[in-house]
This record gives structure tokens, sequence and C-alpha cells, in this order.
């Protein structure tokens, strides 16, 4: 059944490529398995999913919003953030402890892509946000696949991407993972770009020039406004993205506080 179709479900998209605001769910969940479904199907095909809610959101209420999406991760697995949990529980991020600039966080990336399994999906919520700016913004990689030349194409579907921490001074981590440059995601079928200027060390089977070459070309394509969301926090506000089909940052224009709650998801191996 198509998801707009649902009696209890709403979908409103945001922009051409990316993002849509979802209403009809509330913030207790649902164990309906045909709505739990039709969540599923539309993280996978606008990347990243709105709601709203009054007043911050408690960690309890976090955890079981996030248990309709899939199964939650034990913790932060990089090692630098502090502060980590190291239960189920949900990192609570203070712009105060884990500045976006220090930390990179203000770059487009896709999380943990340096293991052979990245988290599937995310999620924040605000629990304080500040007087201005903090935004979040999302970037649709079936949008940045889907733009680029079949010559281009027909190259990166040949070719795998050593991930790691070399781009990212402050991560203290030896972990490496190779992945296709190009994915397709198992709901919607759709190809997306996968490669990030966060993790995306060196095009396989290519000289050191030439990979950096094109991975340089395919960042800045990343950061093509075409592609973008961008959304405003408010305390009571979630998002929850698919980390393969999209790419997030965040926006380092603020000076007051900026506390956020955030949970990931387990996921397997990405692959063509
Ligand atoms: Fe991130």
């Amino acid at each position: 059944m198509a998801t707009a179709t649902l009696p209890k479900l709403r979908l409103e998209l945001v922009t051409g490529n990316v993002g849509a605001n979802v209403h009809g769910i509330e913030l207790a969940g649902t164990k309906d398995p045909e709505i739990r479904d039709a969540l599923q199907r539309a993280l996978h095909e606008h990347g990243v999913l709105f709601f709203e809610y009054d007043g911050i959101v408690s960690a309890d209420a976090f955890h079981t919003f996030g248990e309709m999406f899939g199964e939650l991760e034990n913790g932060y697995r990089l090692s630098a953030i502090e502060d980590k949990p190291t239960s189920a529980e949900d990192a609570l991020m203070d712009s105060a402890k884990v500045p976006m600039k220090q930390y990179q966080t203000n770059r487009w990336h896709g999380d943990g892509t340096l293991f052979e399994c990245p988290p599937q999906a995310a999620m924040l919520t605000c629990v304080e946000a500040p007087p201005a700016g903090g935004d979040t913004m999302w970037a649709s990689m079936y949008a940045a696949w889907d733009d680029l030349s079949s010559y281009l194409q027909r190259m990166l579907e040949e070719v795998e991407v050593l991930n790691s921490a070399k781009r990212l001074p402050w991560l203290k981590s030896d972990a490496t993972a190779v992945h296709p440059a190009v994915c397709r995601d198992p709901i919607t079928g759709r190809k997306f770009l996968f490669v990030n200027e966060n993790y995306s060390e060196r095009i396989l089977g290519m000289s050191e020039d030439e990979s950096e070459t094109i991975l340089q070309m395919l960042f800045r394509h990343v950061n093509t406004p075409e592609f973008h969301v961008r959304h405003r926090w408010q305390p009571g506000r979630i998002a929850v993205w698919e980390e393969r089909v999209t790419q997030h940052r965040g926006v380092a224009d603020f000076t007051g506080p900026r506390k956020m709650r955030r949970l990931t998801f387990v996921g397997g191996k990405p692959s063509l």
C-alpha cells in the first residue's frame, strides 16, 4: 500500500529531492506492522523524515520512538567522542563538549563508513536549541548519483573505495573498510553515491593523483544545493535519516548552547 494512502500517516515533501515531514505518528510510536513498513519505505525513499512534538523528548521516549525504525546500536563506536555512552543509552551531544568544527561534523559525511557495517540510520532530537543557527543539513546521494554523467557513472560502478580515519586527524581509530563507490538501496532499488569527505580515503586501483582528483570532484558535487534539505531545530523536533542514501552536516554558525540526543541503528554491509 502506498504510504500516502495509509489513514494515519501523511507525508509532506520538504524539497524536490530529499526530506519529508511526517504527520499522524504519535510520540509513543506504533507497533502496527503496516505503518512501520510504510515508515521504513518512506525513510529509504525520502532519506530523512521530520517529526514534531510538544516539548523536550525524554531519553526514554526517544528510545521508544526509535524502536519503530530498527535495532538500536550500542552507543558510539568512535572513541574520540567525549562522554560516549557505554550502554544502549543515547548520547547527549553538547556543543560545549563536542564542538562541530573540531570534530569536523560541519563537513558532508555519512557516519561510520570506516566500518564494514556502518549504521543503517540515525536520529536526532533537540534538547536545547541555540537562539539562532545550528541547523542540520542532509544531502540526497540518490540525486548526487543521478546527476553524474553516464561516463563517470560507468567508471564509478567499477571501483571500490578504502574508507578510514585518515582525513580526520582527531579521530584515533585504525578501522578501515572497503566499500563500492556506488551502492544500491535494497528497498527502493535505486543506486546512490557512497563516497564522503570524512572517511573516503582512496579509490583502489588508481594512482594517488587520479584518486584524489576524482574524490575531490565528488566531494564538491555533494555540495550542490539542489541535493539538500536544511532543518531548523526546536525542542520536540525529531529527525530520522537513512545513513547510506544521504549525507549530513551540521552548520557551525551558533554561539549559544546546543544540546541534542542522538541514536544510531544497526546496519549490514552496503553493496551494489
Ligand atoms: Fe554525523
